[in-house]
């Protein structure tokens, strides 16, 4: 009878249920890109030098390598820095500055580094606050793109004043681009649109680290 048949496939399908909310929650656990969430210290941690909190948002990694890069120029000029993803920030007591860094999506900064701003807005108005932006707008330097990368920042500029914005063009590898985002990379208009490449400059970020270390 078919309306037996039916019944058994709708039993069969719910006794596979579980199995696929685990293949759902696996993929999503893998999909969390490692290079996204790298933790570092820096600095001898003496009481002496003054500790720094590099707090990031990144989603296929080179923003979480430009705050590893920020945390290795402060230790050279003699601060600790704790470099670290925001997801993974419990606090910001102890810090005498804090860095916040994104990655930008869709004209978007991460919307944990937004949360993470909000909810340790009280804290980070008692100390210095340095932001910077990681995205492929900077590829090009001009007053016009500048204009539109610092806009990105808006939301965080919104919550705290910051003595220094730095603006630094990013990169795009395929294999980096974590799921759902990925699926966009099978796509040839968007290939097309955003090719692979990396456009990132070390020597604009030393120099903003040597432009906001003297206000921290
Ligand atoms: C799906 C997607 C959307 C993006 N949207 C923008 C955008 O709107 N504006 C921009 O300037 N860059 C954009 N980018 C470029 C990223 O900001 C850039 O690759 C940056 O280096 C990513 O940082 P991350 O590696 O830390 O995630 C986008 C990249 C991807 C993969």
């Amino acid at each position: 009878m078919p309306s037996d048949n039916i019944s058994l496939k709708s039993k069969k399908i719910t006794a596979r249920l579980p199995f696929l909310y685990l293949f759902i929650l696996f993929a999503f656990i893998g999909c969390v890109n490692k290079q996204s969430q790298v933790e570092a210290q820096f600095g001898k941690g003496d009481k002496m030098s003054k500790k720094i909190l590099v707090a990031y948002g990144s989603f296929a990694g080179s923003t979480a390598e430009t705050a590893v890069f920020i945390g290795k120029k402060l230790s050279e000029k003699g601060m600790t820095a704790d470099v670290k993803p925001v997801e993974k920030i419990k606090t910001i007591e102890g810090y005498d500055a804090v860095i916040i860094g994104s990655a930008v999506e869709m004209g978007k900064l991460k919307g944990s580094v937004i949360r993470f701003t909000e909810k340790n807005k009280a804290a980070l108005t008692k100390v210095p606050v340095a932001i910077f932006v990681v995205c492929l707008t900077m590829q090009k330097d001009t007053p016009e793109n500048r204009k539109t990368v610092s806009a990105y920042l808006d939301p965080i500029k919104a919550i705290v004043k910051p003595v220094g914005e730095g603006l630094f063009p990013g990169r795009i590898r395929y294999k980096d681009i974590p799921f759902p985002q990925s699926i966009l990379t099978l796509m040839p208009a968007f290939k097309k649109a955003v090719p692979e490449g990396d456009w990132m400059n070390w020597g604009a970020v030393e120099a903003w680290v040597g432009e906001v270390e003297g206000k921290m």
